[in-house]
């Protein structure tokens, strides 16, 4: 990690290193015959856009292994950090009950379910004796494994080099704590979360330790990055609520908590726009869409795309298609929807039931309405990235109705590679509606009647104004592409680093201190 890569952007701080955690890494590997590795890049925009900053920074990207390969790979270099397409790679390997216990108890479900507010709280959850052993030998674990993988990694970095380290998302919420405490404030310590953070109500689920440490440790970052403004202000809020000494001071993202001020800053991610235009354009695109375009036989085509997950709201979904079926019987034999899912999570009791419970809904639609030759819903499960893109050049209706999701990349890929002027329904809780809410049809994910008249309304809707919609919604997709996205996020925390270096420099004389506060009014109102 000392081959720095020249830039100009971060002359002003010195070439940053910039250190990326997040549960699941860019690269799987698998272990060939001859005992070499086979590499297969994890599909996502962040990879994408880390890929085009690695040309012109040092990333260091710290993950766990998750499968066999992982492990092979790693212990091949003795758990070393490896330069690996352009970036150095480096594995976390807790033992395989740890590990369990902080992805299939404590991420999932626990904080999933109550970010996403999926609960059945009659019902569930139960903190158990279980699940405290899993937060602590699970979860505070896990996180502190990624701390120390990550400070082991940097010892050797000359002292004036700027590091910035962007723990990702709700798996590493203590990872800013146990960070703090082994390199002190001269990192850059930034979590971007990809979820939704809901009001404080929320949060009174997780016992008051739990939620302590949780809210203690991200207030040890610099800055806490979010989806959307409604996410950055749920955090302030919650902060205010259970920290008896945090306090806004009258700001919507930011909060003071112990002589520091962290900001809630918002950057909603996008899509990797260049190579997605790139890829519907290949070969092993084309053959997909003719196979979907075969499928559908010039019926209007309803897609959704997802995960498995219960905060998709799949089985509302096809409620409201079954009601758009009983409104309307002019659609019969002249409709098609298409549910392409990808099973994700199995291990988590609640993903299994979600899935069967899935499947018997579109089979109860199915039994009703076909008519031989006519099958109304068709469920695709596996994940196969080229067959959703093919499809989504060739929807009617993108239908994404979520209970609650952070962004929802589906909808920005859909609107910018549909060739059908294609309308989008978008769930008034999907991030994406900040952005897109504007050209979409917005509908309640709970409201199933409103949403299959919205399904109606979309089939119906002429075609100049499925063009003036689906038009507006891919400019605002190309101007915002995942690029963006992280060069924002960098330039935050290099602006901090430069307005730290000169406070350090200039606090002395009262002209100086003036200037330094003119620079740091100007940077962005999230610092
Ligand atoms: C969401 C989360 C990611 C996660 C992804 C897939 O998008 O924000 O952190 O990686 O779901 O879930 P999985 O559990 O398969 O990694």
């Amino acid at each position: 990690m000392n081959a720095s890569k020249a830039n100009s952007n971060s002359e002003a701080a010195g070439e940053p290193l910039i250190v990326i955690a997040s549960n699941r890494g860019p690269y799987a590997f698998k272990t060939q015959k001859d005992g070499s590795f086979s590499l297969k890049r994890s599909p996502g925009g962040l990879v994408t856009a880390l890929g085009a900053l690695a040309t012109s920074h040092d990333v260091l990207w710290v993950a766990t292994a998750l499968g066999k390969g992982d492990h092979e790979w790693s212990e091949q270099n003795l758990n070393r950090p490896q330069y690996i397409e352009d970036i150095y790679l480096k594995f976390v390997r807790p033992g395989k009950r740890a590990y369990e216990q902080y992805y299939n108890l404590i991420s999932n479900p626990l904080l999933w379910f109550i970010q996403h507010e999926l609960w059945d709280l009659p019902r569930q959850p139960s903190i158990s004796k279980e699940t405290w052993d899993a937060w602590q030998r699970g979860y505070v674990a896990v996180n502190r494994l990624f701390a120390e993988a990550i400070a082991d990694a940097i010892q050797n970095e000359d002292e004036d080099r700027p590091v910035i380290i962007f723990p990702h998302d709700y798996h590493l919420y203590l990872v800013p704590r146990f960070l703090r405490e082994k390199l002190g404030s001269g990192v850059q310590i930034q979590p971007f979360i990809h979820i939704p953070w809901p009001s404080p109500d929320a949060w009174r689920v997780l016992p008051e330790e739990m939620r302590t440490t949780l809210l203690t440790s991200l207030l040890m970052s610099d800055r806490v990055g979010f989806q959307t403004q409604r996410d950055a202000f749920n955090f302030v809020q919650t902060c205010r609520f259970y920290l008896t000494d945090a306090h806004s001071r009258g700001s919507r993202d930011s909060i003071h908590y112990e002589g520091r001020k962290v900001s809630a800053a918002t950057y909603p991610i996008s899509i990797d726009v260049a190579q997605l235009e790139q890829m519907v354009e290949e070969p092993e695109t084309r053959v997909f869409q003719a196979q979907v375009r075969n499928y559908v036989n010039n019926r209007q085509l309803i897609l959704r795309i997802d995960r498995v997950e219960p905060s998709k709201n799949i089985l509302r979904g096809l409620q409201a298609y079954r009601a758009l079926l009983e409104m309307y019987p002019v659609h019969h034999g002249h409709v098609q929807m298409l549910a392409l899912l990808v099973p994700s999570r199995m291990e988590v009791g609640e993903y299994q039931n979600y899935l069967q419970e899935v499947m018997a809904a579109a089979g109860m639609i199915n039994a009703e309405y076909s008519d031989g030759e006519w099958e109304p819903v068709r469920t695709m499960l596996g994940n196969n990235y080229r067959r959703a893109l093919a499809a989504m050049q060739l929807y009617d209706v993108l239908l994404v109705n979520p209970i609650a999701d952070g962004m929802n990349l589906v909808a920005k890929e859909g609107v910018l590679v549909n060739q059908n002027d294609g309308v989008l329904l978008l769930s008034e809780h999907a991030g994406a509606s900040y952005e897109l809410g504007d050209h979409a049809l917005l509908v309640s994910p709970f409201d199933v009647y409103s949403t299959a008249e919205a399904l109606h309304e979309a089939l119906s809707m002429p075609l100049a104004a499925r063009r003036e919609r689906a038009e507006a919604l891919r400019s605002k997709v190309q101007k915002s592409d995942v690029n963006r996205w992280f060069r924002q996020q960098l330039d935050d925390a290099l602006r901090a680093f430069s307005n730290q270096a000169m406070n350090a420099s200039t606090s002395d004389t009262p002209e100086a201190s003036k200037s330094a506060a003119s620079i740091t009014a100007g940077g962005t109102s999230s610092d």
